[in-house]
């Protein structure tokens, strides 16, 4: 199963067209977790003892942790965020809060090392930007938490940018990147 987790918030979205590019490509079929729809809340002290309770008692199969089980088992994953304020949207990091779920999708070995129980093989990161993008709080850090956290050995980065930048071509830099994505490059 391919996991589209989509943390676009325009209806114009230009992230989520070339997300959308890719998913076609990747063979159309995914299930998709639009956040903007999902009412993710901070978590609170209550939600953390009542989380950590049921990780003591390893009861997965609780509602709260639906989208980390989801997330879990997804073969492959698209992440689609614009570029935001030299990261992304906080509605991922509300989604990130509630799918990293120790013992579910990561473990500590006995030495401390963290280890992946994710199944996926690959996440896309998918974004724009308004300026130049600079990867550092957006792609490195989920690549980071992909990789080291997760278990999600391979990741790559599908951005376009100088979007919002006065005698660019926006719309032909948009319309390009499809292409590039269409043709897999
Ligand atoms: C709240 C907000 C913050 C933004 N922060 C940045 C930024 O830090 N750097 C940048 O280059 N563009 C920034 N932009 C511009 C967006 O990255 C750009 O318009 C992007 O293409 C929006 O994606 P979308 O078309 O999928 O909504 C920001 C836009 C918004 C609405």
């Amino acid at each position: 199963m391919i996991l589209y987790v989509n943390a676009c918030v325009r209806k114009e979205s230009r992230t989520e067209r070339l997300a959308k590019a890719l998913l076609k490509r990747l063979g159309g079929e995914y299930e998709e977790v639009k956040l903007a729809g999902e009412k993710l809340q901070p978590l609170s002290e209550e939600m953390l003892d009542r989380r950590t309770e049921l990780i003591e008692r390893r009861e997965y199969s609780d509602p709260m942790f639906r989208l980390a089980r989801q997330f879990q088992k997804a073969d492959e994953i698209v992440i689609a965020a614009p570029y935001w304020d030299l990261s992304f949207p906080a509605i991922l990091k509300l989604y990130l809060e509630n799918v990293y779920v120790t013992g579910l999708v990561s473990a500590y070995t006995e030495s401390g090392e963290p280890h992946g129980l994710c199944r996926a093989g690959k996440l896309w990161y998918v974004t724009t930007a308004g300026g130049p993008y600079v990867p550092d709080f957006s792609y490195a850090y989920i690549r980071t938490m992909a990789r080291d956290y997760f278990g999600i050995p391979e990741t790559e980065l599908i951005a376009a940018e100088m979007l919002d930048v006065q005698g660019y071509d926006a719309a032909g830099i948009v319309e390009n990147k499809i292409r590039e994505i269409e043709q897999g490059s």
